[in-house]
């Protein structure tokens, strides 16, 4: 009898003598990969060699020290460029973070702001990946373009630990389709119908009528770790998570977690030429006769909308989208984007 199945039996005898319980064929306990038992049963340093080492299979020791390697490169990555932020337990307390506004991710929350899934999900890889190569602009982090691919990788999987339940909800993950922009999305009919979208819609009440955040209703927000955050200037600088139509897409459908609200083709589709403007002083003057064209390409009422036929209602929903995303791109002094002053990145990790 191997050590392995000793072990197994164990605990079985002892329930059937405790309780008479099922019968041990019930629960096949040498089932369970034991690579996944360490890595979810062992919750002290992860990369203590694991106590009970003796039980596993030769095979099992490769997949074992792949994943060790990786999770110990990607300490030594994470302890020389972000520690200092992100503190030694991943909690957003390093040493640096007191001198910041924007206080660095907690990564021990599971929450995160830039994703391609929906509002309730963990990011994918992918996205932390987009985040650690091009950094947030306006923010103290940085972009890591030059960091080698296998590196990133390596320390995005040590902080994927810092969140034990990261293994049981990542399957949980919705992804919100991101298509491609359509050629046009920069035209001045999509900026003009981009710009009904976002006064119905009223993003003014935290972005301000023209995008700068003045004349917000709501200036100051809490978010999700308990940080105070100002709403996005769209007129200066560059977006946090990049400047491509796609980047603005996906920012708005999926949300910033707790302060900026998700809006999905659903909720996008809805802007009726009946009701427009939804407030005064929300246009300038003489705008609404400037939009007057644009304003046409709606339907007369929201009612009309959820008459259409199901498909004709998400090609709305996507043009609405894909016209916000217009208007915001628009808004953009391109004089004071990063890219502008500082040249492009190196590396060339913005598209
Ligand atoms: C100089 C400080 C600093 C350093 C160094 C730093 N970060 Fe950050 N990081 C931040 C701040 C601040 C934020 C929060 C930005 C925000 O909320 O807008 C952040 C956010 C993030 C996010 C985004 C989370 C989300 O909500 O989507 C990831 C991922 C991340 N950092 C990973 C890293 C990794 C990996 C390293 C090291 C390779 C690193 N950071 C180094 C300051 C830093
Ligand atoms: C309840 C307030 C609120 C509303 C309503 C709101 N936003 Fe935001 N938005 C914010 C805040 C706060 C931020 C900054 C969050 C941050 O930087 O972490 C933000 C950031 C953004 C960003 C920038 C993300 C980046 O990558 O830097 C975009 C794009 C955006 N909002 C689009 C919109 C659009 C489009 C609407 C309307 C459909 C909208 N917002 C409505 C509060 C709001």
């Amino acid at each position: 009898m191997s050590r392995r199945t000793r072990f197994a039996l164990l605990p079985a005898a002892i329930c059937m003598i405790l309780a008479g319980c099922a019968s041990p064929e019930a629960e096949p306990a040498e089932e369970a990969d034991p690579i996944e038992a360490l890595a979810t049963t062992d919750t002290s340093d992860p990369l203590d060699y694991p106590r009970r080492w003796e039980t596993l299979e030769p095979g099992d020791f490769v997949a074992y020290n792949r994943r060790l390697n990786m999770l110990q490169r990607g300490r030594e990555v994470y302890a020389k460029y972000c520690v200092g932020c992100h503190g030694e337990n991943g909690q957003g307390d390093g040493p640096a973070a007191v001198r910041l506004i924007t206080q660095p991710r907690d990564f021990t929350s599971g929450v995160y702001k830039f994703r391609s899934t929906d509002s309730g999900s963990l990011p994918m890889e992918a996205d932390l990946y987009r985040t650690i190569t091009r950094g947030l602009s306006g923010v103290s982090m940085p972009g890591f373009p030059l960091m080698p691919h296998r590196d990133k990788l390596a320390v995005i999987e040590y902080i994927k630990r810092m969140y034990p339940a990261w293994e049981d909800e990542a399957g949980r993950r919705v992804v919100v389709a991101s298509p491609r922009a359509p050629a046009d999305v920069d035209s001045q009919r999509r900026i003009d119908r981009g710009r009904i979208v976002y006064v119905a819609m009223q993003c003014t009440q935290c972005h301000g009528t023209d995008g700068s955040g003045r004349g917000a209703t709501q200036t100051e927000y809490v978010d999700a770790w308990g940080n105070s955050q100002k709403a996005f200037d769209f007129t200066r600088g560059s977006l946090k998570t990049g400047n491509t139509p796609e980047d603005i897409y996906r920012t708005f459908h999926t949300g910033l977690r707790s302060i900026m609200p998700s809006f999905d083709g659903t909720t996008l589709m809805t802007v009726a030429q009946q009701g427009f403007p939804p407030q005064e002083g929300l246009l300038e003057r003489g705008e609404l006769e400037r939009l007057g064209p644009a304003l046409a390409d709606f339907p007369e009422t929201v009612a009309a909308v959820f008459e259409l036929p199901l498909e004709q209602q998400r090609t709305l929903g996507e043009r609405n989208s894909w016209d916000l995303v217009g208007y915001i791109r628009s808004l953009r002094d391109a004089e004071t984007t990063a890219e502008a002053v500082l040249g492009r990145p190196a590396g060339g990790a913005t598209p």
